[in-house]
């Protein structure tokens, strides 16, 4: 009797262990997407991207106003938001596809670094 109770809290033991195992909280390994993207450039990047997609074209004459650092630098959270279709904000390009995703994290990594003048 005695051995079959040793046996019994044994397996006991072994169940909750298993189960201990599966239940316990695994911890992503959380990479930071900006690290690999970064550093990325006003004058190479966004610049480029700001041009490539009438951005600049259509922003010189209706409102919010951005051609430069200056002005871009203003209403960078507004302009990642835009391109970013959230949707309290117009979408951005006008009238066009949604920006791929590479040139969205660029301009949301090119803000998380401080929005540089580089
Ligand atoms: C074909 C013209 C056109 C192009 C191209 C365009 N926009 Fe716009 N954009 C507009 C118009 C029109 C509005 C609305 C202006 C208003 O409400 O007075 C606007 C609004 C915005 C706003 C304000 C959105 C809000 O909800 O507050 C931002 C920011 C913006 N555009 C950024 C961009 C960016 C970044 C690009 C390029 C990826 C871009 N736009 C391309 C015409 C354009």
């Amino acid at each position: 009797m005695k051995h079959i109770l040793i046996i019994t809290y044994t397996l006991c033991f072994f169940c909750f262990a298993c189960k201990k195992d599966k239940t316990a909280p695994v911890v992503p390994t959380l990479v930071n997407l900006c690290d690999s993207i970064n550093p990325v450039s006003f004058a190479n990047d966004i610049e480029i991207i700001l041009n490539a997609n009438s951005c600049y074209a259509c922003h010189s004459s209706i409102s919010p106003i951005f051609s430069d650092y200056s002005s871009v630098f203003a209403v960078k959270d507004d302009i990642l938001k835009s391109i970013q279709h959230d949707p309290s904000y117009r979408p951005m390009p006008e009238n066009a596809a949604k920006l791929p995703d590479s040139l969205i994290n660029k301009v949301q990594c090119w803000i998380e670094s401080g929005a540089p003048n580089n």
